[in-house]
């Protein structure tokens, strides 16, 4: 670099830092610390496609079955094939031809229902996803080697792997090898290309436009708030106002309740152990309504038997479409403190 130019870049650099440094408050400009190596450490869990990051362990399919019984079939389904709360995982529709070609045939053909290992090209991909972000209620609570059974688990599912397999950080990149979709991403196109044309042509658009745009779908019941209210988490300006997702009856009562249930004693344990926390937390909406809702619509002991049928039965249409699951296993002393729990009112 030219002197001049040097001098130029500094000048801007004095330009753009000078306001910043002089804006800070009194006493602020020695605020915050470095990150520790731990706390880098801590976030810096990315793995990539060439298995840099990849933490060394391992994991077989049935410490994996072990796991995804606990903590992930109540929604993904015992097989990974529920469609409940996600689009299937797994399906016995992966063939032999496609693991063989790395291109699923079948995604041609839009009949067909797609599933995460249909069409996930890279192994390391789905051991990052289940890493960083599952179970949905419990992110980051696996060590490595749960995770490396539990993939073993779902590429057994999908016959990739065979019953007695053990995946390790030594042989992900073999076992990428076999992922019957690795051959199924394509890099040229739009989305990835950002040089020469542009993969989308608009003369449909420009000859025959639509001048209003109907919104033909919606969030679907269960979905409302489960992630808290949306309004509330979008800009106050702009064209996307976010939908009103809290519930809308009895604001009062439910947080009412929220005080009340952390005044009464949940009885935690029997709640975990019941398998119940995978779906419901205290507040607020996960897969099911949050205790507090449920404590406030069911307050006196003249519902006890219906919230005991249900807890037993499951059922579904009360507060959205998402079922619940009977849950005949949970013993009936454990029963007995939920429904005392779930009845007691606000005293
Ligand atoms: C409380 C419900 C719930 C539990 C329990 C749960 N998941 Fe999920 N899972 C979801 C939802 C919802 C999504 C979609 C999330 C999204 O797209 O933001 C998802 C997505 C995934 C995906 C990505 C699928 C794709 O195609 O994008 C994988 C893989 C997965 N889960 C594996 C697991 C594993 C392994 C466990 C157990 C350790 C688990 N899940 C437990 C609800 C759950
Ligand atoms: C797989 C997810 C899931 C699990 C696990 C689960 N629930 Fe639910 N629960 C739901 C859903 C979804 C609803 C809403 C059902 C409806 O709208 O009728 C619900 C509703 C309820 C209700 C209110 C019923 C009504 O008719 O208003 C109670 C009480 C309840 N759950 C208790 C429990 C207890 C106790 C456990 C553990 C033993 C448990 N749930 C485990 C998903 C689950």
């Amino acid at each position: 670099m030219s002197s001049w130019a040097k001098a130029l870049v500094l000048w801007l650099c004095a330009m753009v830092m000078t306001p910043w440094t002089l804006a800070l408050p009194e006493g602020l400009d020695d605020l915050g610390r470095p990150a520790t190596e731990g706390e880098v450490a801590a976030w810096d869990i990315d793995v990539r496609p060439d298995f840099v990051g990849l933490p060394p362990g391992s994991g077989d399919v049935w410490a994996g079955e072990e796991i995804w019984l606990a903590q992930c079939a109540s929604c993904h389904g015992d097989f990974g094939d529920s469609n409940e709360i996600f689009a299937p995982l797994v399906l016995g529709n992966i063939t032999e031809d496609d693991i063989a070609t790395g291109r699923v045939a079948s995604l041609t053909d839009p009949g067909v229902t797609r599933t995460t290992l249909m069409k996930v090209p890279t192994l390391s991909t789905l051991w990052d996803y289940i890493y960083r972000a599952m179970p949905w209620n419990a992110p980051k609570s696996l060590s490595p080697d749960e995770v490396y059974g539990l993939v073993a688990y779902l590429l057994n599912l999908g016959y990739v792997v065979d019953d007695d397999f053990v995946l390790s950080d030594t042989n992900m990149a073999e076992t990428q090898a076999r992922m019957p979709n690795r051959n199924g991403m394509s890099l040229d196109h739009g989305l990835w290309s950002v040089s020469g044309v542009p993969d989308v042509s608009g003369s449909a658009c420009t000859t025959d436009c639509n001048v209003s745009v109907n919104v033909a779908s919606s969030l679907p019941a269960y979905a409302m708030n489960a992630h808290g209210n949306l309004a509330e988490q979008v800009r106050d300006w702009g064209p996307y106002p976010g939908l009103w997702t809290e519930p809308a009856a009895e604001p009062e009562q439910v947080a009412a309740a929220s005080a009340a249930v952390e005044a009464a004693v949940a009885p935690e344990a029997a709640l975990t152990a019941g398998g119940c926390s995978g779906c419901h937390q205290m507040a607020g909406q996960l897969v099911g309504p949050g205790f507090a809702a449920i404590r406030a619509k069911y307050a006196g002991q003249e519902h006890a038997a219906y919230v005991r049928d249900k807890i037993v039965n499951g059922g579904a249409g009360v507060w959205g479409s998402m079922p619940m699951p009977p849950m005949p296993a949970v013993d009936d002393e454990a029963l007995q403190q939920i429904v005392a729990w779930l009845t007691s009112g606000e005293e």
